[in-house]
């Protein structure tokens, strides 16, 4: 009974390892790669504001085209900008030693991020860069501190002049009635083009279309899923009928 207790114990180890790993609290965010319109925002948004440092060199342009419903020719037309062609991998042409020359450390490869990450991770950091004009860039982030990205997407979001509140519900102060938290960014030292909702709506479309990069077979998968229980759950009724013409001689 101890053995076993121990080996359940062991079991779940390296999962309360994984929840305590990253130390900051997070908001949470669940992808959904039913939603087409979603992914292709998020992938419009990738290929214009990401691509320039990152790759997604696991993935080929076809596939995403595909699997998004995006015509071949549009997506050639107004996502590629390379030079590649639709059934290349997704590289860029950033030399990684120049960019860690230049950021400190080269931009990662993002196919696997959400996988090694978590949607939730990716989700808030993408929002939570601040002004610090103590770091290289002037910016820092309150999920990935002392960070060598600058915020590229300041133009958007606009710059916080503080931490922004990631993590921290939404309350109503009870005696003036007012929202606190309701965003995570309390003051802007820039402002953005986009309403903090119309960022955060963004900034989940981007993280969806990364979780989708990290597990593209995802919705099929739990399509096949399905038909594989019904198959099991008819397979069980024969199985059972033949294990019992078998022993029936047998006592
Ligand atoms: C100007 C170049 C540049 C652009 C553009 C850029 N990044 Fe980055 N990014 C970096 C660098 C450099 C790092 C590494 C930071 C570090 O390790 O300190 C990084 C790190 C990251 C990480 C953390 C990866 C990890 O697991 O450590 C994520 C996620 C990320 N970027 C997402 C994005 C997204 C999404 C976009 C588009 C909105 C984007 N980046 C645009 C340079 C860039």
């Amino acid at each position: 009974m101890r053995k076993l207790i121990v080996g359940l114990f062991m079991l779940v180890l390296p999962t309360l390892g994984l929840a305590a790993g990253a130390g900051v609290v997070l908001d949470s965010m669940s992808p959904d790669h039913t939603n087409k319109a979603s992914l292709q925002r998020g992938a419009a948004m990738f290929t214009n504001y990401c691509m320039g440092c990152h790759s997604t060199e696991y993935a080929r342009y076809k596939r995403v085209a595909d699997d998004l419903e995006i015509p071949v020719d549009l997506y050639e037309e107004n996502l590629i900008f390379t030079g590649a062609k639709i059934g290349e991998l997704m590289k860029i042409a950033m030399d990684p030693a120049m960019a860690a020359d230049w950021f400190g450390t080269p931009p990662p490869d993002l196919t696997l991020v959400t996988r090694l990450r978590g949607e939730s991770w990716v989700y808030s950091y993408l929002r939570g860069f601040y002004k610090d004009d103590s770091r290289p860039l002037g910016v820092n982030n309150v999920v990935f501190d002392n960070v060598g990205m600058p915020h590229v997407l300041v133009d958007l979001q606009g710059l916080c002049a503080s931490k922004p509140t990631v993590g921290q519900k939404a309350s109503v102060d009870p005696l003036s009635g007012l929202v606190r938290n309701g965003h995570v960014c309390q003051d802007y030292a820039l402002e953005g083009s986009m309403s903090a909702a119309e960022f955060d709506g963004a900034m989940y479309d981007l993280t969806n279309f990364l979780s989708y990069m990290g597990d593209p077979v995802k919705v099929e998968r739990e399509r096949l899923g399905i038909f594989v229980l019904i198959f099991i759950a008819i397979f069980f009724v024969f199985a059972y009928l033949l294990n019992r013409e078998y022993w029936k001689d047998v006592h």
